[in-house]
């Protein structure tokens, strides 16, 4: 973790305690509601900025966190619960794409968002890839089909099929996927990116544990963003079994990605939106 200067202006603290309450770390410290807080160690503090962000002050003095980097919050703009709902409800994986490309600040706003979201131990070691350049974009699509193609060659495989049905039973329910895509990619039929003018890789280093986690909720951040740009998207989560299938991480040489690759998200314009949401099975929820 990142040394930090952290320390807690004693003459400007209100002694309200609220940076003592909501640090994770537990490293501030407030012995009696009469006096100011302390920093007790900041040699546990993850950066998270809360105590900043908190103080009503600006009394807690934080070096991740000087004045430009600190933003007052105006709820009032925030959307309404309808505002909200409405957006989760309309959201789809909308694969029907124009040809358009998406304006690069567009894009940059997906990305900043997806960015926006937490990450365990605050380690915001998320990292993104852009891919709008054509030419790779059907790279992506022609790894996927041969990595597809790679793994139905073995599944069919008459000596390896008795072994691997038993130790992968699961793999079997999609060789009838990998042969149709195949069949419509020879076609010219491109389901596995639908014609996206641009895909987003995320990723994290390899020994972050939770990478998936960070990536994934980084990637659900993005899609809100992007439904609310009225661009389209949808997750790709058959380039990402291909890369999981895939043990000489070809994708990640081929657009050098140094880390995991968790989530991707395909984005276009959309050709045209829905009139209409429709309801989702019945919620599962139980209440102790
Ligand atoms: C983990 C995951 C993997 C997915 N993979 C794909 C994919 O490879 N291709 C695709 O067109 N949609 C993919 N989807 C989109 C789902 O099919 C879609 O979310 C689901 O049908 C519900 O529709 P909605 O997102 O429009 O509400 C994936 C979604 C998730 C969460």
């Amino acid at each position: 973790m990142k040394a930090v200067d952290l320390s807690i202006n004693q003459a400007t603290c209100i002694k309200c305690g609220k940076c003592v309450k909501v640090c994770p770390s537990n490293i501030i410290r407030q012995d009696r509601s009469d006096e100011p807080a302390m920093v007790e160690s900041s040699k546990g503090c993850i950066s998270c900025g809360h105590c900043v962000a908190v103080c009503p002050s600006g009394s807690v003095i934080h070096s991740e966190f000087p004045a430009d980097k600190v933003h007052p919050v105006d709820y009032a703009l925030y959307p309404t619960v309808e505002q909200m709902m409405l957006l989760l409800k309309a959201r789809r994986s909308n694969r029907a794409f124009s040809t358009r490309p998406i304006p690069s600040g567009t894009l940059d706003l997906i990305l900043e968002a997806a960015h926006r979201a937490p990450t365990a131990s605050n380690q915001q070691q998320v990292a993104f890839t852009l891919i709008t350049d054509p030419a790779k974009l059907r790279q992506i699509t022609e790894f996927t089909i041969g990595q597809f193609n790679t793994a139905a060659v073995k599944l069919t495989n008459p000596f390896l099929k008795p072994v691997l049905k038993r130790i992968m039973p699961d793999a079997y329910r999609y060789l009838k996927t990998f042969k149709r895509l195949n069949k419509e990619h020879e076609k010219g039929n491109d389901l596995i990116l639908r014609k996206a003018t641009a895909v987003i890789l995320i990723h994290t280093p390899k020994a972050n544990r939770f990478g998936s986690a960070d990536a994934n909720l980084a990637y659900q951040n993005g899609s809100l963003m992007a439904e609310t740009l009225g661009v389209n998207q949808f997750y790709t989560g058959f380039v990402c079994s291909a890369i999981n299938l895939d043990k000489h991480r070809t994708l990640e040489k081929l657009l050098g990605i140094d880390g995991t690759i968790h989530a991707g998200m395909a984005l276009g314009i959309p050709i045209f939106r829905y009139p209409n949401y429709v309801d989702r099975v019945e919620i599962q929820v139980t209440k102790m």
